[in-house]
């Protein structure tokens, strides 16, 4: 693995430029590509400054995206966090959470919710050392026999 200089790190709103290399990490990282390029593309309107991008040495390397609860906006939800794989182990996942706190914060929120698969253990690792309980096992989530959790933390 290449080594990556955290220092550079930084995290900014998504911008219509970012697309496409955030459509390329999606399909580097989830297999099958859980979201089409053109899902961000609308996301840069739907989630405006929820959409969240991680720029390592000037490129975006990471992004998350968080929007409040239709009907309880004290309720935010983590729809999707990535790192592409070479800029992985060097704090971009927790600084792209760390932003989605003080997202949420700013907007009174009280509980932020996300869905991960039981199978993710970097992932789980990441959202439990922030603080996130799951709540929930829900089967067939993903499809048949693909459960997910269902984590929460207090904001
Ligand atoms: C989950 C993911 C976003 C983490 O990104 P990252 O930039 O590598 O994470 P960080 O470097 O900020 O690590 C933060 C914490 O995550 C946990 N973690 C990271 N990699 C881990 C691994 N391989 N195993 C267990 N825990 C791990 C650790 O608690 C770590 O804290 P530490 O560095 O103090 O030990 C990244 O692995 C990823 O993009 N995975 C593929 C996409 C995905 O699964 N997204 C989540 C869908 S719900």
């Amino acid at each position: 693995m290449a080594a990556v200089d955290k220092s550079s790190a930084t995290i900014r709103t998504a911008v219509l430029s970012d697309i496409d290399r955030i459509a390329a990490i999606e399909r580097e990282v989830m297999s099958p590509a859980i979201y089409p390029a053109f899902f961000f593309r609308q996301a840069l309107s739907i989630f405006g400054d929820g959409f969240l991008v991680a720029m390592l040495n000037g490129r975006p390397c990471g992004y998350l995206i968080i929007g409040q609860h239709n009907g309880d906006a004290s309720i935010a939800e983590i729809y999707s966090v990535a790192v592409s794989s070479e800029s992985r182990g060097a704090g971009l996942g927790r600084a792209l959470l760390d932003a989605a706190f003080v997202w949420a914060k700013s907007r009174d929120v009280k509980t932020i919710t996300l869905t991960v698969s039981p199978e993710n253990a970097p992932a789980i690792g990441l959202y439990k050392s922030i603080g996130f309980r799951e709540i929930e096992r829900d089967e067939d989530y993903y499809g048949p026999g693909e459960a997910r959790y269902i984590l929460t933390a207090v904001v």
